[in-house]
């Protein structure tokens, strides 16, 4: 009830609303409403959740209530104090300029520098035009692109903003370094002309996947790659693979579709349900259906907000979900017991950093004396939980050391089924010399791919180490004394994981 910040961001879970916490008011709520049903209630978030600026303003008398986006608001004969709700971004700035116009111009400036900070994506558009979109609804549909390219705020250093026009086939408006300021992107996108043809989508977002985001055509690597799909009615081509394989080079694909096939026109539409089969997560948020052309405009704010929100950007590839991990374990006598304990603790500790499950990190793990055992297979579990139990589970097998054959049987037993576009990482540990040859079978792994990390421990040999280690061995090889040290070598793994990613272009 006492709003104490007279600004402050409240993070709204998703699954936030809830009848039991009550809110009072209309635009104007008291200060004893919950935050995040009163966000619902001005349409500023929906059930799914995310970031919402609250303001303190005083209290008064009147609070109205009213029904609005599904959530019931009371009325109140007065209170002490009440507070505003606005979007993080845009919604910030409407609210600042609009709300306070008599305030100092410094709170509008550090609102629209937080805006362009805060949104920084690289974005490409895939523009409908096919014939059947018409030249009426082809000038709506760069109207609204306009109307988006203004609300962002386009800039170096926030969003940049890219179009590609498909209809049979699909081409290249602009990239993300042709225009570095909204007014320009909008005078172009006026000048866009119609190319005609089908609506082939599919062929669409393969073209962006192979050519768009690109360094040479300004993609920034730092900054989440998002696509959005303007549709008119449905693709003429499927959508399904094309955009599987969008999403696993970590693009972020949204859908605006607009006019759904009517009942009659049902059996025309060749994938049902396209939509659900080109998101990465079907809540919803990912994709935007309006009714007719003409409502268009008023999905210029939700979508802006949804493509800004880069902490829900859940598909975006990053180093600890865009991996196959392939533990490759030294089960031989030398080892013993307690330390092979020691290391599936290890292994185990490493695989919770990671973000675990079939569309993001899997992990595989291969056991070896002399012989070979596949533990599990990257497709054998899915969430984290299964993970680690199944690395709990994985009994000392005892023997020689042949490193050189694990490395082989790695290959083909794990990483030859790794997903195109992840990132095939072996991470083999021993504590003593091979007694076959490991020099030719690392090469061969490190030339299908595989970025291969040693850890040597106690009897490790240095020169094995860094024959198996991909290059700069130095930043793939580690040596410990003994086991209980292992724990040390945790975070520098992951850390040395993420540089390598980071470094590396994303798709
Ligand atoms: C694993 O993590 C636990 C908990 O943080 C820690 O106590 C243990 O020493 C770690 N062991 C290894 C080998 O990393």
């Amino acid at each position: 009830g006492k709003i104490i910040n007279p600004e402050f961001i409240a993070k709204c879970p998703p699954g936030c609303q809830d009848v039991k916490h009550r809110v009072y008011g209309t635009d104007i709520y008291a200060s004893f409403s919950s935050v995040c049903n009163a966000a619902i209630h001005s349409g500023i978030i929906d059930n799914s959740g995310g970031k919402v600026l609250v303001q303190k303003v005083a209290g008064h008398s009147g609070y109205r209530g009213s029904f609005s986006n599904g959530v019931r608001s009371l009325s109140l004969p007065r209170w002490r104090e009440s507070f505003l709700v606005s979007g993080t971004a845009l919604g910030w700035a409407f609210a600042a300029c609009k709300k306070d116009s008599n305030q100092k111009a410094l709170k509008i400036l550090s609102v629209f520098l937080y805006l362009s900070s805060d949104c920084k994506v690289d974005l490409s558009f895939l523009m409908d035009g096919s014939w059947s979109i018409g030249k009426r609804r082809f000038q709506l549909q760069k109207r609204f692109l306009g109307n988006v390219a203004q609300a962002l705020g386009i800039g170096s250093a926030g969003p940049l903003m890219g179009i590609v026009q498909y209809g049979d086939d699909p081409s290249t408006e602009f990239n993300l370094k042709t225009y570095a300021n909204s007014k320009d992107l909008r005078n172009a996108i006026e000048k866009i002309q119609q190319k005609g043809g089908l609506s082939n989508v599919g062929k669409a977002l393969s073209f962006v996947n192979k050519n768009f985001f690109l360094d040479a055509n300004g993609n920034r690597g730092g900054a989440p790659n998002v696509v959005v799909v303007m549709v008119d009615g449905w693709p003429t081509d499927r959508v399904e693979e094309a955009s599987r394989l969008a999403r696993e080079s970590g693009i972020n694909i949204f859908f605006v579709t607009v006019e759904a096939a009517a009942q009659s026109e049902k059996q025309n539409v060749v994938e049902p349900n396209f939509v659900d089969k080109a998101v990465c997560r079907t809540s919803g948020f990912y994709s935007i259906n309006v009714p007719s052309w003409f409502s268009l405009h008023k999905v210029v704010q939700p979508l802006v907000k949804r493509v800004c929100d880069t902490e829900r950007l859940a598909c975006s590839k990053t180093c600890l979900n865009a991996a196959d991990i392939g533990f490759v374990i030294d089960g031989s006598s030398s080892v013993g017991t307690g330390n092979f304990r020691t290391v599936l603790q290890f292994v185990a500790n490493i695989s919770k950093e990671f973000e675990i499950s079939d569309t993001d990190t899997r992990i595989g793990a291969v056991q070896y004396t002399y012989e070979q055992r596949l533990e599990f297979s990257f497709d054998k579990y899915s969430t984290k939980q299964d993970v680690l139990n199944a690395i709990k589970r994985i009994s000392y097998w005892s023997g020689g050391t042949s490193t050189g054959a694990a490395i082989s049987y790695a290959s083909e037993q794990l990483f030859s089924k790794s997903k195109p576009n992840k990132r095939k990482i072996m991470i083999l540990i021993t504590d003593g010399r091979s007694y076959d040859d490991v020099s030719v079978p690392a090469m061969a792994a490190h030339q299908n791919g595989v970025i291969a990390y040693s850890i040597g421990v106690a009897w490790a040999a240095p020169d094995e180490l860094e024959a198996i280690a991909s290059d700069p061995a130095k930043e793939h090889s580690f040596f410990v004394d003994d086991f209980d040290n292992l724990y040390r070598y945790v975070n520098q793994l992951i850390q040395n994981i993420c540089t390598e990613f980071n470094s590396q272009p994303r798709n």
